[in-house]
This record gives structure tokens, sequence and C-alpha cells, in this order.
């Protein structure tokens, strides 16, 4: 089949699935990321063919796959991560924890539910001299998140809703961006995060939103150094409640952060001196 019309069929079919729009961004992008094709491609050569795996990758996302699963990986700050059904697909809110952490100039960095290693890579790749820390309680997820660069950030297994190992030498910062959407958030979900995305990374009891922030501030006070500085990703609709969590664990200058889009996304803290 010629590009062209490869483009055109994929899109209306995929308009079963997503939006109108989405459905033709997610034919183009995966006619860029699997064969190299820009999106203007089709135009100025009408005659290119669509080879077989582009027209395989076109059912797995009929399918319901999410493109990431069928391209293998997802850009975040400026690299490609490996992704896989056993890790979260890293999401573009995410970026803007990273960038607030990496403006503390840390010498030192722990971060819990670490998933694909995303925010634990980019701030050792970012910050040479950085020691990171990635813990995640997945041996899949962590299998993965290892093998993504060389070198780097040490990755450990742990259950953060345990308390933790005291630290040899504690952090100058922590990042944690734990699982906090609640169950009976799942029905405003789409199907390709729901069917194909790990519950583990993803989901928190309705009647017990918080339980992993309270864990994360546990592991804050005992891991970070006195004037350390932690951020957290966070569900939008708690935010007020889980800067309530910090405070009531004796952190100090609390605050809450929006993220692109004006929600409230993350939550910052400090350790007393
Ligand atoms: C929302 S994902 C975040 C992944 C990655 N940090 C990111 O930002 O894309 C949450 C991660 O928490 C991990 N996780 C879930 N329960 C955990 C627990 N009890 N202890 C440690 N990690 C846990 C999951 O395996 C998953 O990788």
């Amino acid at each position: 089949m010629l590009l062209p019309q490869f483009i055109r069929e994929g899109a209306a079919a995929l308009e079963a699935l997503y939006p109108p729009q989405e459905a033709r961004s997610l034919v183009l992008r995966l006619c860029e990321d699997l064969c190299g094709f820009k999106s203007y491609d089709y135009i100025v050569r009408p005659e290119l063919e669509a080879p077989e795996e582009l027209v395989a990758g076109l059912g797995r996302l009929l399918a319901g796959e999410p493109l990431q699963h069928v391209t293998g990986w997802q850009e975040f700050c400026g690299r490609r991560f490996r992704v896989g059904p056993s890790v979260l697909i890293p999401r573009p809110e995410t970026e803007q924890l990273v960038r607030l952490a990496e403006a503390r100039k840390p010498a030192s960095v722990l971060d819990l539910c670490t998933g694909s290693g995303c925010i634990a890579w980019t701030l050792a790749l970012d910050l040479p001299g950085c020691r990171v820390v990635g813990v995640d309680i997945s041996e899949e997820a962590l299998a993965i998140a290892r093998a993504q660069f060389d070198g780097g950030p040490d990755f450990l297994q742990a259950d953060v809703l345990a308390p933790p190992e005291p630290a040899v030498e504690p952090f100058d910062v922590l990042t944690a961006n734990p699982p906090y959407i609640r169950e009976s958030e799942k029905a405003r979900m789409h199907r390709n995060v729901l069917e194909h995305e790990p519950d583990l990374a993803l989901f928190v009891p309705d009647d017990d939103p918080l339980v992993f922030y309270r864990a994360v501030a546990v592991w804050a006070k005992q891991l970070l150094k006195p004037g350390g500085w932690g951020i957290v990703e966070i569900n939008e609709e708690l935010g007020d409640q889980t800067a309530a969590v910090f405070s009531a664990a004796g952190m100090e200058k609390v605050e809450k952060e929006a993220d692109f889009l004006g929600k409230d996304r993350f939550v910052s803290f400090e350790k007393k001196l």
C-alpha cells in the first residue's frame, strides 16, 4: 500500500479509539518513529510504499496498545527512554519535577518509585558527579531502569510503604512520583492506559489515596539531610490534602506547584535544619 493511502486509512480506522486529531498524529508519529518518515514525506514523495513493519505497528495501535509500546521508547527531557508493560510511560508533566529538582543543584538525590528511571537518569546525566539512587518495588521495572544507559544511578529494590534502611550518607534532594490515581478514577481513563500500563504504577485505594505520601514523608525524615529538599508529583484533586501530609510530618516550607496546565501537580518541602 502507498504511504498516503496508509496514513489516510490508518487515521480513519484509529478514530474508533481516539479523537480525529490524535488519531492522525498517532499515525504520523508511527511513520516517523518506526520508519523515519517525516510528517510531510507522504506529500512530497507520494510514491513511497508503507513497509510491512508499519502495517504491523498500526495493527497494534488498533488493538489498543500505546504508541510507545509499539516503538519501545518515549522521549523524556530530551532523551529516549525504553518502556514496556512493566513501567509507566514517562509523562510530560514529570519533566517539570526534574527541572525543579535540578534547580537545587543537588550533590545527591534519592528517587522513590523510580519506574523506568526517567527522573533518576535525567538528574544523573544532567548533573555530572551527582550521586543518584532510584528505588522501586518492581524488579521488572528496575531491570528496565538499569538498562536505559551506561553508568548512572544505583537502582535498588525496596517497598516504600515499609520504613527505609538507614542511609550511610543522607541525601540533598528526594524526588518521588508515586502511584496516586484513585481506583474510582478508572472510569475516566483511556483504555490504552488501563489495559497496557501497570496497575502497580498507577492506582491507590479510594479509602487511602495518600498512603504513598505518608510513606515518602517517613523516608524523607530519615534519609534527607537537615535542610534537604523534596518534591513529589501529586493527584491534582488532592493538592491541599497532600501538602497537609508533609506539614503534619514536620516538614517546613511546604508548597504546592502547578503544572503547565495550571493544575496542582507537585508538592515541595524542606526538612528542618
Ligand atoms: C507513577 S509510577 C512512576 C514511575 C517514574 N518515576 C515516572 O515518573 O515515570 C510509580 C512507580 O511506583 C512503583 N511502586 C508501586 N508501589 C511501590 C512500593 N510499595 N514501593 C516502591 N515502589 C512502588 C511502581 O512500580 C512504579 O514504577
